[in-house]
């Protein structure tokens, strides 16, 4: 048994993006179980742009579950931005997590925003400045809140959604002096301390695709400009110790995963 999950990021909608997904999006009920969104669906964080989010990936016949990114934050208008997704039947996850039925098992998704702060040995620390501890602390706190959600699930197969990093081995192409601002290694410590099948972020537009936790976890940056397609599919087996992770373009074409 295997539960097929489409995922994408960083679509950044707004009205001259419309229809440009849709008509792969058309078939996701043939290909896939559940679509993921992984951040920063919108251009500015607008309500009108939320909108069109909701027009492209609304009512596909499958589930559709989102995180925010941070240009979905960009105009402070979150609520309006939420309020448009959900409308639209997308379920936006922050620091909770839904279960989903599918013909493969129950498929548990926990999904924060994230945010940045680096990685081992190049990170920032909770010291100094109020301002540096803040940030630190924004970071810990959404680190904490994801491990809550993914230990609240009861699944057969658990999935890790953010928006930023979990680890620096997805952010190979971008600069290094900017990784601080893309992700944080407790995002990873976070997926790591439950029995997550699968770790999928955005962000990382010049990022590359394949990552893995310390503690093994398979972390995937689908990224659209990284991805170069509508959307990743990628199929989990039915035990999360035997998750084998597949995935195929939206065209049909089989990739291999080492
Ligand atoms: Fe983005
Ligand atoms: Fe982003």
């Amino acid at each position: 048994m295997v539960i097929r999950i489409a995922a994408v990021g960083d679509v950044h909608l707004d009205e001259d993006v419309v229809g440009r997904f849709r008509p792969a999006l058309e078939e996701m009920p043939g290909n896939a179980d559940v679509l993921l969104l992984a951040g920063d669906l919108t251009r500015h964080g607008t309500e009108v742009e939320a909108r069109c989010v909701a027009r492209e990936f609304g009512g596909l016949g499958v589930p559709v579950v989102a995180v925010l990114g941070n240009h979905d934050h960009q105009c402070d208008q979150v609520p309006q931005v939420v309020g448009a997704l959900e409308e639209a039947g997308i379920v936006v996850l922050e620091g909770n997590g839904v279960v989903l039925d599918s013909p493969g098992g129950r498929l548990g998704v926990a999904g924060v925003k994230g945010f940045g702060g680096g990685f081992a040995g190049r990170c920032a620390s909770d010291f100094g400045e109020p301002e540096m501890k803040a940030f630190v602390r924004t970071t810990t706190e959404s680190a904490d809140r994801l491990a809550e959600a993914l230990h609240s699930l009861d699944c057969d197969l658990l999935v890790a959604l953010t928006h930023y990093s979990p680890v620096p081995d997805t952010l190979a192409g971008e600069p290094l002096e900017i990784y601080p601002f893309l992700g944080s290694y407790q995002l990873g410590q976070a997926i790591d301390s439950a029995p997550t099948a699968l770790a999928l972020h955005g962000h990382a537009h010049h990022g590359s695709e394949r990552g893995t936790t310390p503690g093994g976890v398979r972390v995937r940056n689908v990224a659209h400009p990284v991805i170069k397609q509508a959307y990743s599919i990628f199929h989990l087996g039915d035990h999360l110790d035997q998750a084998q992770v597949s995935g195929i373009g939206a065209g049909g074409i089989q990739q291999s995963w080492s």
